[in-house]
């Protein structure tokens, strides 16, 4: 029988446009509750099996994640027997399996990760087999209100899932400059960018210097412009850096000594010969909080700084709610200059998108 509940995640932010994908994915869908700003169950009539490899391969721009629902079980607040009971009939004893357990508003006062040792080592008690590296089987429970919702997946879908993007960041003992580090790195791994191809980026928009750091750190030296001061002191445990504030300045600095060059202009100041200077780029970086025509208008300018088959990462900010308007706008703008344009709503992108591209 094709599977037809799913745990369905989608930021409540872009629900409408998420809720859009899935009708065009996959037919009617009716939602059976809304359980907390990110996490759905729902219902897919005559969801086509491979429904779920579907979501994976096509990479749909809203829907975060989409897991097939096997169960609910009630349970208490520091009392999961009966989840264990549930996951000791779905697993097998000669199949090692993985667990996320994710608390979304539920009346446990655990966090997450105490859950899921307290249930693993439960089933471990009973002879299943916990591998966190290469599993068989990949678990999911998510917790919400007294209900356990719990999932499953395949292990070749399950390879890049993470049922609970912030907790690596909750978890972190030393942060980033910056919260948008993590935007990056997960447009990086989501697009699949070979980030070592790139020797040199141009980062626009680039203070504090999350992105900055992340990109020296991956091995590029970087031009990084913002009218803005960044923090120097944390650039500099990742590289060498130069601040330029004037053409005379400038003139002084190069790429091969320096891995971070900081001009601090606004980008709409900064001459073509300064970009043909410091240029040709593999990566184009953006992350302004400025209207989306507009940033795109930049990147098509920088256009021509860049190797051909130069990544381009841009974050689209969504002014207006008009999101799909912003899309299209956005994409023609890019067109002449950049083929294989994406969209992804990233877990750690707010009110906006991120845009891959590449130079034509
Ligand atoms: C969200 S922050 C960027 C965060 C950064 N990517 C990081 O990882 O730390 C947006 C930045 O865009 C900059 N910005 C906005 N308009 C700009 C412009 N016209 N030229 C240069 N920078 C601009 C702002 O000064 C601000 O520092």
């Amino acid at each position: 029988m094709a599977q037809n509940k799913f745990i369905v995640f989608i930021d409540k932010r872009f629900l409408a446009s998420g809720l859009a994908e899935l009708k065009e994915m996959f037919g009617k869908i009716s939602e059976d509750k809304v359980a907390t700003d990110r996490f759905h169950i729902m219902k897919i009539n005559r969801a086509p099996n491979g429904a779920v490899e579907a979501v994976y391969k096509e990479r749909p721009v809203f829907i975060d994640d989409l897991i097939p629902l096997i169960g609910v079980v009630d349970f208490k607040d520091g009392d999961y027997s009966k989840v264990i009971k549930f996951l000791t009939k779905e697993l097998h004893k000669e199949k090692s399996f993985k667990l996320e357990v994710m608390n979304a508003e539920s009346v446990s006062s655990e966090n997450a990760k105490t859950i899921e040792v307290k249930i693993g080592s439960a089933l471990e008690g009973k002879g299943f087999r916990v591998d966190l590296k290469n599993p068989e089987r990949y678990m999911y429970v998510v917790l919400n209100k007294n209900k356990a919702y719990v999932g499953k997946l395949h292990k070749d879908t399950a390879i890049d899932f993470v049922l609970d993007h912030f907790r690596e960041e909750n978890n972190k003992s030393k942060k980033p400059i910056s919260r948008a580090w993590y935007k990056l790195d997960e447009a990086i791994r989501f697009f699949r960018i070979d980030i070592s191809r790139v020797d040199h980026a141009l980062d626009i928009g680039a203070a504090p210097g999350g992105w900055t750091a992340y990109l020296v750190k991956a091995g590029a030296r970087t031009v990084a412009i913002d009218g803005a001061e960044m923090d120097y002191k944390n650039l500099k445990k990742v590289g060498t850096v130069a601040v330029a504030k004037n053409d005379a300045e400038l003139g002084r600095l190069d790429m091969v000594n320096t891995d971070i060059i900081h001009l601090k202009h606004n980008v709409n100041e900064v001459k073509k010969e300064t970009f043909r200077k410091f240029g040709p780029f593999d990566g184009l970086f953006i992350d302004m909080n400025s209207p989306p025509a507009d940033v795109a208008k930049i990147a098509r300018k920088c256009a021509d700084f860049l190797n051909k088959g130069a990544v381009l990462v841009l974050t689209v900010k969504i002014f207006g709610g008009n999101v799909e308007k912003h899309m299209k706008e956005v994409k023609s703008i890019l067109s002449p200059k950049y083929g294989q344009i994406a969209f992804k709503k990233l877990a750690y992108n707010r009110m906006e998108l991120t845009l891959f591209g590449r130079k034509k």
